[in-house]
């Protein structure tokens, strides 16, 4: 290969390599992978990745840097191959960029493995504000969420999905990268967001994606333009990387379904997958991303087909019976879907939450309620901190609701009164009420699929 004056014979030179990126100079696809080589070998001192992180933060970085990027992070650690499994369908997942009542994993995973989907769903831990699947599945008593790959090839096999923990050996640069990014404000930069999530969706060894990138207040990227050059630059680069992939822009302008809080969103998927009751808005979210899979894998025909094969599999009590045995097959209780309330305690103190004044729900700052939550233990302020699954909110009205000091907002559960008091008060701050009724607001903002016609010209960098 030519030297452009980053390689000295025996490697790169870190420096030059950021220099060129501070520079907005396109690095070359070696460089990109000496980067992350010495960056997962800890060559690199963690002063020159957050140098590299801000220098990307503020030039960005091209398709192809990312797709570069992307692809080394994956082979930095096992790349899963489920070719030798004999396994009955498509493999295929989703992923969501996170929000506060977003139980869709939940529901989504035994749906497509009732139509005949494989999902090696590997899902992660709530980051800031918002909640993680794998604290909701931890709220199942018994729940394994690190089965060893063997248990989890055979779970996959029997039941068609498994939502277990990132194990520590899929993608491990991005472990480092992620730990240095968050104490160096370097996380919001749209390619390391984009190269962070698909590097452990591509270890994964799936056939398909459909992401769920999030709009609105309690999103990890607020600004629609912004949520929507995030989910171009995924959907992009995960093909430019050989990842079939579509994303849908969903509304997190309002906490999604009835609940929020770990074991409060276990039983409402459960209530969900079991048609004791659907909470409109995520019925539609959930459906519109099976349909995705299910179309562009060849699972169904067309569009509607496809909407109404994971309309049937919820109908017929196949998705629920797909919940019930992966629950069980990974250790949980044979009897959840019997007996949920039994396995899934919440706080002892209910306490609903009411407005003084009666007002339609105009507004809501999602990212609060979330806030509000983490303060109650349902979610962490440091890693190593325990979650308490047993408190959150349930009965969670929808914008557009008339409320009042009759009409509750919603329901508490704490563990204490002074606990739900604090709740109560950072909820009534966190909403806004009018006197006409607001206008309805979709659930679905739009959907982002590959297309090469919109692809920028050669070496253009994306927005950060
Ligand atoms: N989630 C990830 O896995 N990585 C990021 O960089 C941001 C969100």
């Amino acid at each position: 290969m030519a030297s452009n004056g980053t390689n000295r014979g025996q490697g790169f030179i870190p420096q030059e390599i950021i220099r060129r990126v501070r520079d907005g100079i396109a690095l070359s696809e070696a460089e990109v992978r000496f980067f992350v080589e010495a960056l997962h070998d800890e060559r690199l001192s963690e002063g020159q990745v957050a140098a590299f992180a801000m220098a990307v933060f503020f030039r960005g970085l091209t398709r192809d840097e990312c797709v570069a990027l992307t692809l080394a992070m994956k082979e930095s650690g096992t790349v899963l191959d489920w070719s030798s499994h004999d396994l009955p369908g498509p493999v295929v997942d989703k992923h969501s960029t996170g929000g506060v009542g977003d139980k869709v994993s939940l529901i989504l995973a035994p749906m497509l493995a009732a139509c005949g989907a494989v999902v090696p769903m590997i899902s992660g831990r709530g980051l800031g504000h918002t909640g993680g699947t794998l604290d909701k599945l931890e709220s199942i008593p018994g729940y394994d969420v690190r089965p060893s790959d063997e248990r989890f090839g055979e779970v996959l096999k029997e039941v068609g999905c498994a939502v277990i923990g990132q194990t520590a050996s899929l993608a491990p640069a991005d472990k480092r990268f992620y730990a240095i990014r968050d104490v160096t404000a370097t996380v919001e930069s749209i390619p390391l967001i984009t190269a962070s999530i698909l590097s452990k969706k591509l270890a994964a060894g799936l056939q398909r994606l459909v992401l769920d990138v999030k709009v609105g207040s309690g999103a990890f990227i607020p600004e629609p333009d912004r949520a929507r050059d995030l989910a171009h630059s995924l959907v992009e680069v995960a093909n430019g990387a050989g990842l079939p992939c579509s994303a849908l822009l969903t509304d997190m302008d309002q906490v999604l379904g009835l609940t929020a809080g770990h074991a409060n969103e276990v039983l409402e998927s459960i209530d969900h997958l079991t048609g004791k009751h659907r909470e409109p808005r995520l019925h539609e979210v959930t459906v519109a991303l099976a349909a995705e899979l299910l179309q562009h894998t060849g699972l169904a025909e067309d569009a509607e087909a496809a909407r109404a094969r994971a309309q049937q599999v919820l109908d017929d009590g196949s998705a629920a019976e797909r919940f019930a045995a992966m629950v069980k097959a990974l250790g949980g209780p044979a009897d959840l879907l019997q007996r949920p309330e039994h396995h899934l305690p919440l706080g002892s103190v209910e306490r609903p939450v009411c407005p003084t004044r009666r007002g339609y729900l105009a507004k809501m700052n999602v990212r609060a309620v979330g806030l509000s939550l983490l303060a109650m233990g349902g979610g962490r302020r440091r890693t190593e901190d325990a979650i308490d699954p047993g408190v959150g909110l349930s009965r969670m009205q929808s914008l557009g609701t008339e409320l009042g000091p009759e009409a509750p907002l919603c329901v508490v559960h704490a563990r204490d009164e002074a606990q739900a008091e604090a709740c109560a008060r950072a909820l009534l701050q966190a909403i806004e009420l009018s006197d006409e009724a607001p206008a309805p607001r979709p659930v679905l903002h739009g959907r982002v699929a590959a297309d090469p016609m919109t692809r920028g010209p050669e070496g253009q960098r994306t927005q950060r």
